[in-house]
């Protein structure tokens, strides 16, 4: 990809000659003549690197590094400047600039110090990623055939660019897996901006999502950025983008299609540079079949679509996961004993991974240091229904049924040991029994 280069610089020929050179040695050069312009380019391009003159006709160039940075923190800067300036360059490095020539400048040295000075930008960012990485929480995958699926999509996802769609239950780790996929490429340089869809109303999504000029409304006082701007060079996850309500789809819509938008109050079309993550535990296809998200959307969002399969369906992964989720929730322990265990597995996890963790937190703060987790520190989890297959689940009436005969087998039948181990009174038990009875009659 050609380098794109900010050129601030208010002598028109200096610009001319800049151009002719650069562009010929595969620069993209976008040109500006004073700060005012410099500004607008910077908050709506995306640059790798920016020549900087310091006496410009609407201030000085040192005042522009602090500008620059605020947008883009790694930017590599190049001073030039007049040969009597050289306290003023020296200050522009202490401000933030990599490098300065003085005029006039031969283009020919000014090519070595710009690929010198983009060669150290990009380490510079390829080590801004690596401590972000050393940073993230850890996304455990586990050995079972769904999830090594899931992390083939989540690795080509994290190499590229497209937008992708994470689905499955609540709990099954479709927050973690997007901040995973941003964490992967280049853009972990940048911010992962989320936005949750289910709250957003019409005029938080101008105010909050697109920013305002000053004086849109009373209290603007300033110019402030929205959280496109944000995740300029970076990941917009859009969260349950299934409970996104109609209108606020119709403008979001415009706003994948062009990737530009405006500031409320302000008439310039900003643009913004985003990976698109979208997450929902809905189903999609049936809520378009249903009227209640729009089809274009649906094919804009979903062209990497990733499923995170429930925890029922991957028990196999359960041991593993434990010993992962204990070792980050910082205990000692790192595996259960065996009829702790089976009392996991013989679970049917609605809550998923959350839940999980959070009945894992429950038991360390209940067992006390230097002793073993029991299965009594687990006694929730004994009172509900055994785990059925995903496929075979019916409604909630069906499953207590099920459960209800279950429990009365492995009592041999007696409705009072029954009616004790289902925490219910005998009384209860009776009159669901009838009542099933009934239905079956
Ligand atoms: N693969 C995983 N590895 C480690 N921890 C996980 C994993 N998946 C989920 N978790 C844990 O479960 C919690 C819930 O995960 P997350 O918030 O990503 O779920 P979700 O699918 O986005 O749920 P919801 O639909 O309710 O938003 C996380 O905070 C994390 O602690
Ligand atoms: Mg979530």
């Amino acid at each position: 990809m050609k380098p794109n280069v900010l050129l601030i610089e208010d002598n028109a020929a200096t610009r001319f000659g800049f151009v002719r050179y650069f562009a010929k040695d595969g620069y993209d050069i976008v040109e500006a003549a004073n700060l005012a312009e410099a500004s607008i380019a910077m908050r709506t391009c995306r640059f790798d690197i920016v020549i900087l003159d310091i006496n410009l006709p609407d201030g000085s160039g040192i005042d522009f590094i602090e500008t620059a940075k605020a947008n883009d923190p790694l930017i590599p800067i190049i001073i030039i400047t007049g040969e009597g300036d050289i306290p003023l360059a020296v200050e522009a490095m202490q401000r933030g600039a990599d490098n300065f020539l003085t005029k006039p400048v031969d283009n020919a040295s000014l090519a070595v110090f710009m690929r010198k000075t983009l060669e150290i930008g990009d380490l510079k960012q390829q080590q801004s990623t690596r401590k972000r990485l050393e940073k993230k929480d850890d996304f455990f995958i586990g050995e079972t055939r769904a999830m090594r699926n899931v992390h083939e999509l989540a690795r080509a996802a994290g190499d590229g660019d497209i937008p992708v769609l994470i689905t499955g239950e609540t709990g099954t780790g479709k927050g973690m897996l997007a901040k995973w996929i941003h964490q992967q490429g280049e853009r972990a340089a940048h911010e992962c901006v989320e936005i949750n869809c289910s709250g957003l109303r019409g005029e938080m999504l101008s105010r909050e999502i697109f920013g305002h000029a000053r004086g849109a409304f009373t209290s603007a006082d300033q110019d402030r950025k929205g959280l496109l701007d944000i995740a300029n060079r970076g990941t917009l996850f859009l969260d349950k983008i299934g409970d996104m309500g109609m209108d606020v789809q119709a403008q979001f819509l415009k706003v994948l299609e062009d990737k530009s938008y405006r500031r409320l109050g302000d008439v310039k079309l900003l643009r913004s540079n985003f990976r698109l993550i979208c997450a929902t535990h809905h189903d999609l296809d049936s809520l378009v079949s249903s009227g209640q998200f729009r089809h274009d959307l649906m094919y804009r969002i979903n062209m990497l679509s990733i499923h995170l399969p429930p925890l029922r369906e991957r028990m196999d992964d359960l041991p593993a996961l434990v010993s992962h989720l204990l070792r980050s929730l910082g205990s000692g322990i790192s595996t259960l004993s065996d009829d702790v265990m089976k009392l996991l597995c013989g679970y049917s996890w609605p809550g998923n991974i959350r839940e999980l963790k959070n009945v894992l937190e429950r038991a360390l703060l209940l067992t006390p240091r230097g002793t073993t987790i029991r299965q009594t520190h687990f006694a929730n989890l004994a009172m509900t229904r055994p785990p059925l297959p995903y496929r075979q689940r019916g409604t909630i009436q069906e499953d207590e049924e099920a459960r209800i005969k279950a429990v009365l087998a492995e009592q041999g039948g007696n409705v009072e040991l029954a009616a004790k181990s289902l925490k219910v009174s005998r009384a209860t038990l009776y009159r669901r029994l009838i009542q099933i009875g009934r239905k079956q009659a």
